[in-house]
């Protein structure tokens, strides 16, 4: 994370005096999962894309763990077969897989076949990364997770050396409630120390997420007007256009609440509102983000909103409401959306409402983060044709455009004063020419020099968890379901949860 902010910065204008990175120590990538869908479209594109920078140390390998028969042979093929997808997939950008990279990753990759539940997978997985640093990723499902990691203490596969490291890896979903991520967390603090355990989230992992820092905090000019007594209010969207796809059966359970907010929503949330941390030091930003989660307001139910997709329209394509989606319950009262308004009960935050919208079907894919500042006095315009100031808003666009707006109104040429609302932007692509990454570059690349700041703490999950866990509680409330149209903004209730405070949302599509 040290490595990004100070290449983030050096790169203006002219002036470009990025350190180069360090490659990785040596070591074994233990994937379980290894023949899994997230190892194929992100894990393996992303190692391929850090051998590519020249950051992986001469004495990495990869070693996948999976049930599936298959010989060394086999697995070579199949991850061959991955990075050309991922290579051609670059649309415009497509390039062929570079055969120097592919050569230098071959003997590098190896196929440890076994259940996750029995010792002698952990033996095989012994035996080939004898005397190593070692991570584990856990690419399962989550009901694993415990279990492996208590037959990797078992089998002694985490203990650290002097000179060696052992670390985990674990993906999300971390619990499904506050109760059960704490006692996920005891589980794993069971086996591992704090400093071994890397609980990833994938929205840590892209670029723009961790551009908030450097924006508040190496810009002398946003951190003055950051609080209460300039903003307004904000807004954090994170819209889809996808449906459930061919997730029903992990998402009926699940549901957009769970699925999004107390992570992803919630690290945005934290990047926005957090003190400056003392440092980038890992405990010292993982610290405040925990606070600042801490100080949120316990929910109402008026301050929440619970949607569904019914059919609709999306990109000119009629697509089927959430109750007809393969695998869907004809009556599942699931939610595919949620609008919330969030109070953050300290100096810098008190009054100011975060209201955040996450759902699946929405009118565009979209995510960001609006700043919505106070208007100006209106006092001086009393006798122009000017009849009301449109507010100043910074949008931080996370996804998929990258880069800030800022709205503010500029004088509209002619005699007499007019107003109009212009923007002023800031476009990733224009500024920083990166190739294509998956997102998980950084953060395997973290976990390898063992820089936690984009991982997240147990206190800082659990305090995720806390912020939603009301909701939970009011169970799933068939009358409080608001359908809105596949290819919409989303339900007319949150419009009105805003329209209350005489705010209304910015638009989606
Ligand atoms: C995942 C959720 O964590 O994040 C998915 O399980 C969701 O349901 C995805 O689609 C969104 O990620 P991104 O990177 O596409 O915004």
């Amino acid at each position: 994370m040290e490595n990004i902010i100070a290449s983030a910065v050096s790169q203006v204008g002219d002036t470009h005096h990025e350190a180069a990175p360090r490659r990785s120590p040596p070591g074994s990538f233990v994937i379980f999962g290894g023949g899994g869908d997230l190892t194929r479209r992100l894990l393996l594109p992303a190692i391929y894309n850090l051998a590519c920078a020249g950051l992986l140390d001469d004495g990495f390998g990869i070693v996948a763990v999976d049930r599936a028969d298959l010989t060394d042979q086999q697995l070579r093929d199949n991850v061959r077969a991955a990075l050309e997808d991922f290579t051609a997939r670059r649309g415009a950008e497509a390039v062929s897989l570079r055969e120097d990279i592919w050569d230098w990753m071959l003997p590098r990759i190896r196929y440890v076949q076994g259940d996750f539940e029995t010792m002698q997978t952990y033996q095989a997985i012994a035996d080939v990364t004898a005397g190593q640093n070692c991570i584990f990723y856990l690419a399962v499902a989550a009901r694993f997770f415990g279990s492996i990691v208590d037959r990797l203490g078992e089998a002694g596969l985490v203990r650290e050396g002097p000179d060696t490291f052992r670390r985990v890896i674990v993906e999300k979903p971390f619990g499904h409630d506050l109760q059960s991520a704490i006692a996920l967390n005891t589980r794993l603090l069971n086996t591992l120390e704090e400093q071994q355990i890397y609980r990833i989230d994938h929205y840590l992992g892209k670029e723009t997420v961790q551009n908030i820092l450097a924006l508040r905090f190496s810009n002398g000019f946003f951190e003055p007007l950051w609080n209460r007594q300039n903003i307004d209010h904000v807004q954090i969207t994170a819209a889809e256009t996808v449906g459930v796809e061919q997730r029903a059966k992990f998402y009926e359970g699940t549901g957009a609440l769970r699925d999004m907010v107390p992570n992803h929503v919630m690290q945005l949330l934290a990047m926005t509102a957090m003190e400056a941390p003392i440092s980038f030091d890992a405990d010292a930003v993982r610290n405040e983000k925990t606070k600042v989660l801490d100080a949120i307001h316990p929910l109402a139910p008026a301050d929440v909103v619970r949607g569904q997709y019914a059919p609709g329209t999306v990109g000119k394509k009629a697509v089927p409401g959430y109750r007809q989606e393969p695998g869907v319950d004809p009556h599942s009262l699931t939610e595919t959306y949620v609008a919330m308004k969030f109070g953050i009960d300290n100096w810098r935050w008190a009054g100011v409402p975060f209201y955040v919208r996450t759902g699946k079907r929405l009118a565009a894919r979209k995510t960001e983060i609006a700043i919505h500042f106070k208007s100006a006095p209106y006092a001086l315009f009393r006798d122009t044709p000017v009849d009301k100031l449109a507010p100043n808003i910074m949008v931080i666009h996370i996804q998929p455009t990258e880069g800030v707006t800022m709205q503010f109104s500029a004088k509209i040429p002619g005699p007499s004063v007019r107003l109009g609302g212009v923007r002023m932007k800031f476009d990733y692509a224009e500024w920083f020419s990166e190739g294509p990454s998956t997102g998980y570059e950084t953060l395997i690349y973290d976990c390898m020099i063992g820089d936690a700041t984009l991982f997240q703490r147990a206190d800082n999950i659990e305090a995720g968890w806390r912020a939603v866990q009301p909701v939970l509680d009011w169970g799933q409330d068939a009358r409080s379901l608001a359908f809105y149209a596949a290819g919409s903004e989303g339900p007319e209730a949150a419009d009105a949860l805003l329209a209350r405070d005489h705010r209304h949302w910015l638009k989606i599509g």
